[in-house]
């Protein structure tokens, strides 16, 4: 494993220095490193790990982090950074392998990009293999008489924030669980902010006779587009492709009537109730993948 000190990128013969890195190089930083967030060293804990490497005249070349989520413990988080003027000389290759001996537990990265991306052709060469795929996201609603409408749909104004909440947590539960599974704590993680976040009066529900949740069309409208996500509450529920339909119109319809053009969706290619629904309403946009790379040994 390598450790702090030096570590020789593999060409050009480039002598690296590892160290932490610091809150006062984020406030110098060169403008290269904001390319991805980085935060100081330990930010949160062990599992939280940044690191620079320095060229032989003190100058940062690159910069690394790790980190795990909250919702997930069954992967790191990776990203790297190198300095513009000197890339594809193995600079990111090497901090790729000073990080791998950072983790305190010996669990695989993962990252996230589009299929087009330098990220992955990066994270590829590593050794990666993809875990997801999310299909182009960016939906226009004047697409949305694709979908049928569904009688006995709510706005989410009319559904207790409590019964939201489960909601959510639930259908992230089981979608993630073939591939992501969740980590012990993650229904906080993930109802975090929900109630600010969501706009309630376009989010939709299906709801059975006692007023429960069996499908949801969450819209978060802190972001410009608006947000949809949108699953069955549980994976085995009869009608689950038709209950989604009807729940995405009856959001689409809402923020159609607020005056909105196109919305971004939120979903994976596994998610079974969504991905006919969306695929009708002839998304575009750039095919987005999630690899999980192997630490280097
Ligand atoms: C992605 C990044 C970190 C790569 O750093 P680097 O030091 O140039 O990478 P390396 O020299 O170690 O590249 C190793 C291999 O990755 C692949 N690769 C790296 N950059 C690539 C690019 N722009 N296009 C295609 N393949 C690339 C190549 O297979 C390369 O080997 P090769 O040069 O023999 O063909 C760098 O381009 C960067 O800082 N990008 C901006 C930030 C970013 O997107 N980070 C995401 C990291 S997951």
């Amino acid at each position: 494993m390598p450790g702090p000190g030096r570590w020789r990128a593999e060409r050009d013969d480039i002598a690296l220095r590892f160290r932490p890195l610091t809150e006062r190089d984020l406030a110098d930083a060169p403008g290269w490193l904001g390319e991805i967030d980085l935060r100081a060293d330990r930010w949160r804990d062990e599992s939280t790990r940044s690191v620079v490497a320095q060229g032989e005249d003190g100058a940062i070349l690159a910069a690394g982090i790790v980190w795990t989520s909250h919702a997930h413990d069954d992967r790191y988080w990776a990203d790297v950074v190198v300095d513009p003027a000197r890339r594809r000389a193995r600079i990111g290759t090497a901090m790729f392998r000073h990080l791998s001996g950072l983790r305190a537990r010996d669990l695989p990265f993962m990252t996230r990009g589009y299929v087009d991306d330098p990220r992955l052709a990066f994270a590829f060469a590593l050794g990666a293999r993809t875990i997801q795929v999310v299909p182009p996201a960016r939906i226009e609603l004047v697409r949305r008489t694709a979908l049928r409408p569904l009688p006995g749909i709510a706005p989410g104004t009319e559904v207790p924030m409590s019964a939201i909440e489960d909601a959510n947590a639930s259908f992230y539960q089981w979608i993630h669980a073939s591939w992501s599974p969740v980590s012990p704590e993650f229904v906080a993680a993930v109802n975090a902010g929900l109630k600010d976040d969501l706009d309630l009066a376009s989010t939709a529900v299906a709801v059975d006779g006692q007023g429960r949740p069996r499908a949801v069309a969450l819209v978060y409208g802190d972001t410009d587009p608006p947000v949809v996500c949108a699953e069955t509450v549980r994976p085995d529920e009869p009608d689950g492709e038709r209950l989604v339909e009807g729940c995405l119109r009856a959001a689409l319809d809402a923020l159609a009537e607020r005056g909105l053009a196109e919305v971004e969706f939120d979903g994976h290619v596994t998610d079974p109730h969504l991905l006919p629904n969306w695929a009708k309403l002839a998304p575009s946009g750039r095919w987005f993948l999630l690899v999980e790379v192997p630490p280097a040994r």
